[in-house]
Order: C-alpha cells, then sequence, then structure tokens
C-alpha cells in the first residue's frame, strides 16, 4: 500500500488508521532517513493505541515501552545507534519480539534484517519535498 503524505497530520492520520486496525503481536519496522517522519509516526501511532505520555525519540534511550489496556504493552525502539547484531540482541529484543501481548515499532528497522522475524509490517517513508512523504507498507517475514 502506497499513500501520499502533504502534510505531518496526514501522516498522523494514516498512522491512527494502521494503529486502528492492528492485530496483537504486531511488529512494525519503520524505515526512512533522518527526519522522515518516523518518530512522528510513532507519536500519533502510540497516541491511537490511547499512549497519553508524550512520545519522544529513544534515539539515546534505544528502548521505551507504554502500557497499554489489557496488560499490554507498545515497545518503541531506535536502532540508529545500534550498528551491530550483538549490541541489538543485547537489548533482550527477540523475547519482546515472541511476546503476543507485545506491539513493537521500530525506527531504523532495517538494522534488524540479520534476524529471522515472523510476520511483520515494513513501513518506509521517503521525503518528496520539505513537508511531502510517500509512505509505503508492505508486508514481510512469514
Ligand atoms: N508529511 C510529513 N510527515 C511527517 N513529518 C513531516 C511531514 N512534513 C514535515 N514533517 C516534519 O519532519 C520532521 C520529521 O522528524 P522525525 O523526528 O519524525 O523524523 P525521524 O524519521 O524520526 O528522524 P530520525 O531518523 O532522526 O529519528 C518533523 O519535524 C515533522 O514535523
Ligand atoms: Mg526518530
Amino acid at each position: 500500500m502506497i499513500y501520499q503524505s502533504s502534510s505531518q497530520e496526514e501522516t498522523a492520520r494514516i498512522a491512527q488508521n494502521l494503529a486502528k486496525r492492528l492485530e496483537a503481536g504486531a511488529i512494525i519496522l519503520m524505515t526512512g532517513p533522518l527526519g522522515a517522519g518516523k518518530t512522528t509516526f510513532v507519536s500519533s501511532f502510540a497516541k491511537e493505541l490511547g499512549v497519553k505520555k508524550h512520545i519522544i525519540s529513544p534515539t539515546f534511550t534505544l528502548m521505551r515501552s507504554y502500557s497499554l489496556s489489557e496488560g499490554k504493552k507498545l515497545y518503541h525502539l531506535d536502532l540508529y545507534r545500534l550498528e551491530s547484531p550483538e549490541d541489538i540482541l543485547g537489548m533482550g529484543i527477540e523475547e519482546i519480539l515472541r511476546d503476543k501481548e507485545n506491539i513493537v515499532i521500530i525506527e531504523w528497522g532495517e538494522r534488524l534484517g540479520f534476524l529471522k522475524l515472523p510476520k511483520a509490517l515494513l513501513i518506509n517513508i521517503s521525503p518528496t519535498g520539505e513537508t511531502s512523504r510517500t509512505i509505503e507498507i508492505t508486508q514481510v517475514g512469514s
């Protein structure tokens, strides 16, 4: 599925719509260059899931989790600063991905390429202008 967004608000709507039709255990890999709008997308996505806290990019903390209803959790990861598979595995990511109660959304998700992932969504955001973005959502993994 390909969407054209011409504003931050439109990107927010796309993220909210995705959050509405998400299954438990969903894994979402966000890709796209610096400043593409990955965190912006996650922020609206999380809000729609009921997260009240302000979402800030976990670029330095690498990972944040938020409680959702019914004991579920949203994990927001940012792998920008993690280069090696060892660093990434050291975060305990495999266990988080395995737990079907978790929704996991990962910025710089292509860095998980070395892992054999279960079914996941890949969301690539390409800037096409100052406020325009092409947002492509595809299914990956098995
Ligand atoms: N159509 C749009 N969709 C999303 N963001 C947009 C759009 N137009 C402008 N922006 C702006 O682009 C910036 C995107 O920043 P954001 O932090 O979300 O990017 P990022 O992909 O997470 O970057 P990083 O790789 O540094 O984590 C924000 O300042 C946002 O307001
Ligand atoms: Mg970001």
